[in-house]
């Protein structure tokens, strides 16, 4: 039986010895250390050993088992080292490598021209006043001079709610009102931004939504010739020093009297192009002094207050800074356009 134990243990580290990984050592210890290993056998059978030979067989058979265990334990922590030396090398990381730059987002254009038009209409002491998308008939038209059936609606083709007298307001223009009430008799000196919807046949220059900037200054004294140096002012501001503005008279039954500013068509240089219809000039924005009617509706006399009024469309004007041809592309959502900005 003592032969047999030294041929068992002699097998057993042979195999041992020729385990080259994990899979294979778990395999050896079943073998080997297991239930029904052959070393088991030889315990199970311990009692039917004649008793003289029983405790040599006995003692010897627990060296053997220790001698296993101690040769897998070896074995284990040497399969382990080499793992882990072979895994630093392979999977080693190069810490100096540049790491990879995030896809960084960027602001709409339209929102970054609003942004600019902000910090312009600031350096000029005007605060952002904000009033709602969803207005009354009353402060979008009423208010500001265009009673119901008025033909001066058709200027603003309306998304109506299904309540009657809620619409989306058409024009930044009902926030004039808003904000008079809110002021007066204080002087008053804001842009109003915002988005304003229209019921349009949208094409390369009109869309269904659109931002526009107003702008409202109300005190004692002031006059179209502080219209026009104001808004010459921003031009040159928003499109450099040597940008030419032309004023017309034009109509908004909320402003008299009215007018709208031109600025010289990049484009051309104002010799005439397609962009600027041949006539050198692009029109960005209508102006006026606030009607009497408005001054009253917002609680200001017109006997002792007068004022200016303006609106621009945000997007007209990024398409003139970035020659853009088409006003459809801002809100279609297709990254080969937004990512140029
Ligand atoms: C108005 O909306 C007036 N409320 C502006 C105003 C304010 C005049 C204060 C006097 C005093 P108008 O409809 O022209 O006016 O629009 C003003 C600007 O908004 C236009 O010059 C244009 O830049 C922009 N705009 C108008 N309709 C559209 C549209 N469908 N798509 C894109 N931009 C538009």
């Amino acid at each position: 039986m003592l032969n047999r134990l030294e041929a068992i243990q002699a097998s057993a580290e042979a195999e041992l010895a020729a385990v080259t990984n994990e899979v294979e050592l778990q395999a050896w210890k079943v073998r080997h250390l297991g239930r029904s290993a052959p070393l088991g056998e030889v315990l199970d059978g311990l009692r039917s050993l004649a008793k003289d030979e029983r405790p040599a067989v006995g003692k010897r058979s627990n060296e053997v088992k220790a001698r296993l265990e101690a040769a897998f334990g070896a074995r284990q922590e040497v399969l382990e080292a080499r793992d882990l030396q072979r895994s630093l090398l392979e999977d080693r990381l190069d810490v100096t490598l540049p790491g990879r730059p995030p896809a960084a987002g960027r602001l709409h254009p339209a929102t970054q021209t609003l942004r600019q038009i902000f910090a312009i209409w600031a350096e000029m002491g005007f605060q952002i006043y904000r009033s709602p998308d969803v207005e009354s008939d009353e402060f979008n038209f009423e208010l500001l001079n265009i009673p119901a059936h008025h033909p001066a609606r058709d200027m603003w083709d309306t998304f109506y709610t299904t309540t009657p007298g809620v619409l989306l307001r058409t024009h930044t223009s009902p926030g004039q009102i808003r904000v008079m009430r809110e002021r007066a008799p204080e002087p008053i000196r804001v842009i109003l931004p915002g988005m304003c919807y229209r019921y349009e046949q949208t094409d390369a220059s009109h869309e269904a939504q659109f931002n526009q900037v107003e702008g409202l200054a109300v005190g004692a004294g002031i006059t179209f010739a502080d219209l026009k140096g104001t808004l010459t002012s921003f031009a040159r501001r928003m499109f450099g020093d040597q940008v030419r503005t032309r004023f017309r008279a034009d109509h908004f039954p909320f402003t008299e009297p009215s007018a709208d500013m031109s600025v010289e068509c990049f484009l051309c240089g104002g010799q005439g192009c397609g962009v600027c219809k041949q006539t050198g000039w692009l029109e960005i924005l209508g102006c006026g002094m606030v009607h009497p009617t408005v001054l009253r509706n917002g609680g200001y006399d017109p006997e002792r207050f007068s004022g200016f009024a303006f609106g621009m469309g945000t997007e007209r004007i990024t398409m003139l800074k970035h020659r853009i041809d088409d006003i459809r592309a801002f809100w279609a959502n297709d990254l080969r356009f937004l990512e140029q900005f």
